[in-house]
């Protein structure tokens, strides 16, 4: 199937990023957030990214104009979906939020458009269970950043067809990226190992066993990781880190459960690096230990 016009869901840490990929592979993106600031913000962050590629050579400044403005916004799903070819669902890591999103696209979609959710560990066969269109429905499992990142996890769902599997992947290289396809379990390959290591990372803090910067530091200098797993659940956000561990707890029993550690920052409402504040402060713009 040929993918012409592609819409993004959700206008997050992810929605921006997948929409700045989508449309400098030339696709004609809409983005549908449901608040036109929440749109206003993500072109200006996609405006900033581009730039940062103009500063060092990888793109003209007219091409950077062009991806950006090309972008439509619109806080209405009727609009954002009725001529589209692939949806790209990236709103908060919530079942039934999920579930009834897709019950809406299956409404208001072509009965051609494929609906793929960039969930982090729900089951993709859960995700679109309520649709008429199981056998276009798919798994994208994006990295953070979406424009650095090099790959995108395919996850097949129970019904997912051979069509619909190609077209993703096809879709998929076309914006430069590199792909794995997974059977659907939970957290897929890259969260059911990465989680695992957050979940213990944040129980080792809860135990005192050493610091947030400590832990990080052996990590990274040791497993040559960027970033240590504080400073990733940080860079994610802490609302969907600990969704996500919840999540896979709920799967795979205490090992992913989190500990006081990331429930009580999130509880005060230190969401990370999106919020300035997490196991790091991000006031200065870089993290800084927390005093
Ligand atoms: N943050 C990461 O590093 C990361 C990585 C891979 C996948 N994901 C997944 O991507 C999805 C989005 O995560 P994010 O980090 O971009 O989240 P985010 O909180 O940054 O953004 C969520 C977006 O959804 C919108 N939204 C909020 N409530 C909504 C609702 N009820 N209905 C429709 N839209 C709503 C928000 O306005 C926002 O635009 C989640 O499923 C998450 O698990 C996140």
């Amino acid at each position: 199937m040929a993918v012409k016009r592609i819409t993004v869901l959700g206008a997050g840490i992810m929605g921006n990023g997948i929409a700045q990929v989508a449309a400098s592979a030339g696709y004609e993106v809409t983005m549908r957030s449901r608040e036109q600031r929440t749109l206003d913000t993500a072109i200006e962050k996609i405006r900033n990214s581009l730039g940062r590629l103009v500063k060092s050579g990888k793109l003209e400044e007219a091409k950077a104009d062009e991806i950006a403005s090309g972008i439509k916004t619109t806080t209405s799903l009727e609009e954002a979906v009725s001529n589209t070819d692939f949806v790209i669902e990236s709103i908060p890591e919530v079942l039934d939020l999920k579930q009834q999103q897709f019950v809406d696209l299956d409404r208001l979609c072509p009965p051609h458009a494929i609906l793929a959710t960039n969930t982090s560990q729900l089951s993709v066969t859960d995700v679109g269970a309520k649709t008429s269109r199981q056998d276009r429905v798919i798994g994208v499992h994006w990295f953070n950043p979406p424009p650095v990142m090099k790959l995108v996890e395919i996850i097949r769902a129970a019904q997912t067809s051979d069509e619909t599997l190609q077209t993703t992947l096809d879709l998929c290289r076309s914006f430069g990226k590199e792909t794995v396809v997974c059977k659907d379990t939970r957290g897929f390959i890259v969260n059911r190992l990465l989680l695992a290591q957050r979940a213990e990372a944040c129980r080792m803090l809860s135990e005192g066993v050493a610091s947030v910067e400590e832990i990080d530091r052996a990590i990274e200098l040791a497993l040559n990781h960027p970033m240590g797993p504080f400073k990733l659940a940080d860079f994610a956000g802490l609302d969907t880190a600990t969704r996500n561990l919840e999540g896979m707890a709920e799967a795979y029993g205490d090992c992913f459960r989190p500990s006081p550690a990331i429930l009580e920052l999130v509880k005060e409402g230190h969401l990370g690096r999106k919020n300035g504040h997490g196991f790091y402060d991000y006031s200065s713009g870089e993290p800084k230990p927390v005093k």
